[in-house]
């Protein structure tokens, strides 16, 4: 059962674009990470600020060693996250940890 890890990202009015162009042109690095299953950039349409980095892996241990792999920094470099090089886009961040809830199917 994969597990899923949730970047919350806090982002000023007006920079929103600016964080979708960053992912547009990510580095890609997490791609090639053992146990990774994918990921998508939610964008609010509400009010809020927060937008969310949704990503799926295979278990816990994956997940942590890309945090600590030089992966995970060269996919940050210009984020301004710890460690990396780049103005940062966003205010804050939280990480968020989920499981997907394996549910009967209805009637069978
Ligand atoms: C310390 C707080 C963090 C901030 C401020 C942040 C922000 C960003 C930004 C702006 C990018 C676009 C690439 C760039 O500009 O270099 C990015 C890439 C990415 N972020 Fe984060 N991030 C953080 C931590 C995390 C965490 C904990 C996760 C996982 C739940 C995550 C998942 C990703 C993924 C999958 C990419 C694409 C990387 C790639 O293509 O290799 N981020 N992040």
């Amino acid at each position: 059962m994969s597990i899923v890890k949730i970047n919350a990202i806090t982002v000023p009015a007006g920079s929103g674009d600016e964080l979708a162009r960053r992912f547009a042109a990510r580095a890609g690095a997490v791609d090639g990470a053992a146990g990774f299953e994918g990921f998508q950039l939610l964008r609010p349409t509400d009010d809020r600020s927060t937008w969310l980095v949704v990503t799926h892996w295979q278990d816990q241990a994956s997940f942590d060693a890309w945090v600590a792999s030089p992966a995970f920094a060269h996919g940050h470099r210009g984020a301004g996250a710890a460690g990396a090089e780049g103005h940062a886009v966003a205010s804050g961040s939280e990480l968020w940890s989920y499981e997907v809830v394996d549910l009967p199917r209805p009637g069978g």
